[in-house]
Formats: structure tokens, sequence, C-alpha cells
């Protein structure tokens, strides 16, 4: 139908006839002439038409905005004066000879420049409009481009790509399932995956030797930018390979993205151990363009007598942090206020400051809340300690770890945010040594990525002290977002047993949720392991997008909907019938019907 893209038109063309099919962007009437902005995929030409080819002229008179055409006309360079430097195609433009109406538009809902007006609840119902723009176009073009590369490199390097199961049965890593009844078996229900991990590994003992797959994986979790209820990754796993050969061949995958793609050279990637991370950064996924560090200060608080700081520094499970921010005097009394208030999100339960008004007048030059608490010959210790300068602000955080850990380094973020304190680069690092376990908030032990993970410790050890022991995880971070996480696994079964006791989860029910993987690793599986990168993250990181949503073509709202299709949908009663499935009526709603959620299976 159409001989070129709009967006592909220039000065090469000057003088063909030819054909392009596209929506009409915009059109404007200059007494007597019609201009039409049309566009597709590839960009936008300006199509003219004056009254002397009178029948498409009247009919451009009657065409409006997402209308779709065809056009047929001759390229001409455009006159002088006219050009439009912003425009790729702004040299040139088409004088229309025939224009045919491929279908009529109404009115849309919102211009495509006018999107920012508009709820993102009405950009999603309205999604095949709202990709229509430009920019929505290009993050799924360069999305579709990244996959490609992530492809061809993982083809080259001996990956297979295979894959694994939708319909299947709980894989643990840490969010609530999405439940699929099963019709010919009653009461029972299949689980959409969480990651492919158990079947990756199995491909593993199967003697694969290297999969890959871009897989799509369900979390019911709370949504967040960064997080959307059906996501995908890239997945993968290897034979014999051990962690450094891993995140060799997988730090090379993503410079080779970033190279391709961004013309960047990410160079080598830092390692900071998991510990590090805390100590430093109050993260485990530290975003390394802030140059801003928390310091211990537990020793030098111990003996004060201000009890906000001696009682956490003088206990094992709490910290004392001072952060240093440089240029963060000029901060006013309410930027500190909204500071506090934000660090209660975490449950801190003050945030305690020290301005540097000028740093040679010791003592005199600072203006604080806490000096008179805390002593002056601490504060000048404190004051040495910090390598203090004019223009500085100390923050301080001094509670039980888990909370200064989260407080002061969401603080780092938000106020490096706030002063523009963070780097324009990229700044990617491996985080490794985790720890196998943590402690949850009723004193049980979870895993820190999942039970599939490889201890750093033989068997009798890992029993003995499980709190201590560390894991043969590796995480990769970027621009403080967690892009992807790995590990070594577990080969053998008497380790997978051992980490399922300490987890709490008995023979009975191991073998019930995971008899398959145990039966898998006794009968000769070889040692592996792998990594699983989030794609929709990495492309909203690439194209510099605000969320995910923005890099995902369908994406779900924050109650996990999606408006477009109004899905989750009711269902009809027959249908629920044949699944054995009885709604169950939940207070103050009549039609049950309307809230699967309810659902219960008939016994
Ligand atoms: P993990 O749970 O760390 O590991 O997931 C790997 C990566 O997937 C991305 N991710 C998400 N992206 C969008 N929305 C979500 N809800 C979401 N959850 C996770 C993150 C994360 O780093 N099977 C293991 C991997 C392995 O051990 O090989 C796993 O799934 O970028
Ligand atoms: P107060 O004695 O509660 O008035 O606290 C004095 C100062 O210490 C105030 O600036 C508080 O914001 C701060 N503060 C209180 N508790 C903490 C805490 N756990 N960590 C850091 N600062 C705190």
């Amino acid at each position: 139908m159409r001989s070129y893209y709009c967006g592909e038109l220039n000065e090469s063309h000057v003088d063909q006839e030819i054909t392009l099919c596209g929506w009409v962007h915009r059109r404007r009437d200059h007494g007597g002439v019609i201009f039409l902005d049309l566009r597709d995929r590839e960009g936008i030409a300006q199509v003219v038409f004056d009254p002397d080819t009178r029948e498409s002229f009247a009919t451009a008179e009657t065409v409006r905005s997402e209308f779709v055409l065809q056009v047929r006309g001759k390229v001409r360079r455009r006159p002088d004066g006219t050009l439009n430097e912003e425009m790729p195609t702004g040299s040139i433009e088409v004088l229309g000879k025939e224009l045919t109406i491929l279908n009529a538009a109404k009115t849309p809902p919102m211009q495509l420049d006018e999107y920012a007006d508009v709820g993102e609840d009405v950009r999603l119902h309205y999604r095949y409009i709202d990709l229509r723009r430009p920019e929505m176009m290009q993050r799924l073009r360069f999305r579709s481009k990244v996959a490609n590369t992530v492809r061809n490199f993982l083809d080259q390097n001996g990956f297979l790509d295979i894959e694994t199961p939708l319909l299947t049965k709980a894989t643990p890593e840490g969010a609530r399932d999405y439940l699929v009844p099963s019709r010919t078996h009653p009461s029972r229900f299949f689980a959409l995956p969480q990651s492919p991990q158990l079947f990756k590994q199995i491909l593993m003992a199967a003697g694969m030797d290297r999969y890959y797959q871009i897989a799509k994986c369900f979390r019911d979790e709370d949504l967040r930018a960064d997080r959307q209820p059906e996501f995908t990754q890239i997945d993968i796993e290897t034979s014999f390979m051990d962690e450094e050969q891993i995140m060799e061949i997988m730090e090379r995958m993503i410079k080779q993205i970033f190279q391709t793609h961004l013309q960047v050279d990410l160079g080598e990637f830092p390692r900071l151990t998991h510990a590090d991370a805390m100590r430093l950064y109050g993260s485990d996924k530290p975003d390394l363009r802030i140059d801003l560090k928390l310091v211990d200060i537990d020793e030098l608080m111990r003996g004060v007598e201000f009890k906000v700081f001696s009682g956490p520094a003088s206990d094992a499970a709490s910290r004392v942090v001072a952060l240093r921010v440089p240029g963060g005097a000029a901060l006013s009394r309410k930027s500190i206020d909204d500071l506090t208030e934000f660090v209660a999100i975490y449950g801190a339960k003050g945030l305690a400051w020290i301005k540097v008004n000028d740093a040679a007048s010791g003592i005199e030059g600072l203006q604080s809340p806490i000096i008179k608490f805390i002593g002056e010959e601490v504060t000048q210790a404190l004051m040495q300690k910090l390598a203090v300068e004019t223009g500085d602000i100390i923050f301080f955080g001094a509670d039980k770890a888990k909370v200064v850990n989260e407080a002061m380094g969401a603080l780092r973020i938000r106020v490096a945010e706030e002063l523009g304190l963070v780097a324009d680069r990229w700044a990617p690092l491996w985080v490794v040594d985790f720890p196998m376990f943590e402690e949850d908030s009723e004193g049980n032990l979870t895993s820190l990525h999942h039970p599939f993970t490889a201890p750093s410790v033989p068997v009798e050890q890992l029993r003995e002290n499980p709190s201590a022991a560390l894991s043969r995880a590796y995480d990769m971070v970027l621009n403080g977002t967690e892009l992807g996480g790995g590990s070594i696994r577990i080969n053998q079964p008497q380790m997978q047993e051992a980490v399922f006791e300490v987890l709490g989860i008995g023979d009975v029910e191991a073998r019930e949720k995971f008899g398959f993987l145990l039966d898998a690793l006794s009968y000769g599986c070889p040692p592996h392991g792998g990594i699983a990168f989030g794609f929709d993250r990495l492309i909203m990181l690439m194209t510099g997008s605000a969320s995910i949503r923005d890099v995902i073509a369908f994406p779900k709202t924050q109650t996990a909907a999606c408006p477009l299709t109004d899905a989750p949908g009711a269902v009809s009663s027959a249908q629920l019938r044949e699944l054995n499935i009885r709604l169950r009526e939940k207070v103050g709603q009549s039609d049950p019907a309307v809230n699967p959620s309810g659902a219960e299976t008939v016994q």
C-alpha cells in the first residue's frame, strides 16, 4: 500500500512519485492550502494539498486528527524559509495528488502532545492512542532491538532458548502466586510462575548445559514504579561454571548491550560485599552515582548523655551513623522538617543534624539542636572524624540497624537528588557475599534470595549456625536499581534438605512441594548456577523512563488491573460451576461475580 515510511523521506527522494500511509498528526489550513502532518511508526512527513488538485483538496478539508490516510504525491524541496530543522524530514514535503481516507477517527480523547494532562488511567484505557506517541513507539522499538542483541549474544555463546510452562506449581520468589483453577482436577490449582527457577535447574539436570529464555514472570505483590505483576526476565542458567565465570559472561552481555544501543562503555563493574553495601550505603542496591557514605559513630556515642544515641551505640543489633552532605547547610528549617517526616516513613524516630556554617571556628561555627546533648568534646572528635567542611550538614540516624539502614539509605538518595549531587553517569556494580538467610518480623529465618541458592559453607556448618552463613549469590545493580540477581545453586539433595529444614519446611512439605527437584538432584545433577535480569527495568534505565510502565506495551495499574481490557473481569456462573468454584459474597457486595477474589473451591 505504500512505497516509503513517512519518517524515512529525505532529499534523496526529491522528484519521486511516492505513496505514504499513516495517521493525521496535525492539519493546518493556510488560506487556500492545506498542510497535513502524516505520521507513521518511523516519523512524520508534511503533505501539502492545493486547490489545483480539486478532488484531493476537498477530501483533505474533511480529514481530522488521527484519520488514517493513503496519500500519493511527489516529493519536493521545501521553499526557502520554510525548512523545519527540528523535523528529520524538515527539508522536504510531499505535494499531495491523491488522497484516500482508509479510516475515519472520532475526536481522540487526548492530543498526542498533551498526554501529560490526562491521567494514566485514560492513557492506559486508550493505550493504542497513547502508544502512537513517537516517544512510546521509540521505547518499544528500543526494547525490541535490545532483546535482539540479548538473543544474539546468548546464541553466540552457546545458550539454548527453551520455553518453560506457565501453568505450573508455585515457585517461591517471595511474592504471592497468581493461581489458575484446574477444571480437570477439581479443587486443584496451577500457579503462574514467579520465575522459571525450578524448570531451568531441571534443564541443567537434563544436561542442556546453557539455557536462556526471555520469560514472563508473575508476582502478586505491592506495585511500585519498578514493579509489575507480570514482567519479563532475561532468564539464564549454566552448568559447570562457577560464580566468577557467570559474572564475567553476564557483565560482558550487559556491557555489549550498552555499547551497541547507547554507545556507552560501562567499564569494569566494581564489587561490593553485602555487608559493606549495608554499612556504607544502608542498601543492598546502592546508587554509586551518589558520593555520600554513612559513617559508623557508635564508639564515639557510647558514652554520651544523649540516650537517643548512647542506647543504640551500645546495642549489637543497632547502629548510630552520620551522613555528611556537602552544601547541605543551606537547607532550610522547613526542608529539614520535610526530611524528618520522610525518614519517619522508614521508622526513624527523628533526624538529628549539625550544620557546619564555618568549619574554621570550631564549635562556634556549628549550628545544631543536639550539641548540648552530646557535649563539645564528642562534637569536636566527630567533626574531625567526618573531616567536615564549611557548608556541610551532618545528619544522624540511631536505631535498630534495619531502621537506620532503610531510613538513612533513603535519605542519602533523597538529599542527593534535592541538592543535585547525583552524578550524570552510569554506575553499575556487583553485590556479592549475601547472607543465606534473614530474620522476618516473627524471628523466623527466610531466604534472602531463594531456597535453591547454594551456601558458601558445608552442610554441617549451615545447620550449626545458619544465620552466619553466606551464600554464593550475586546481584547486578545499576544506578540504585537491582537489575538482576542470581547464584550458584544447590545440586546435592542433602544440602537442599538442610536448607529446607532451616527454613522450617518439614520433610513432608518439602516432598510435596519440591519432591520433583529433590529427585532431579538425586539422579546426577551437575553443579550449576545462573541469573535473571529484569528486562523491563533494564529498558526503563536505558531509555531514562520514570517507570517500567512506560516500556511495557500493556502494563497494569497500581491495583494490578488493565484499563484497556478491564481485566480482571467477572466470569459466568456456568464457567465457575465447571471449575467447581463457588464465590463467597463479600460484605457490602450484592453481586459476587464482580469480586472473584472471594472465590472458594467447592469441596
Ligand atoms: P529475582 O526475584 O531477584 O530472581 O528476579 C530477578 C530480577 O527480576 C526483576 N524483577 C522485577 N521486575 C519487574 N517487576 C517485578 N515485580 C519484578 N520482580 C523482580 C528484577 C530482579 O533483579 N529466579 C531468580 C533468579 C536466579 O536466581 O537466577 C529470580 O527470579 O530486576
Ligand atoms: P529529642 O530529644 O527527641 O528532641 O531529639 C533531639 C534531636 O534528635 C532532634 O533533632 C530529633 O529529630 C533527633 N532524633 C531523635 N531520635 C532520633 C533517632 N533515633 N535518630 C536520629 N535522630 C534522632
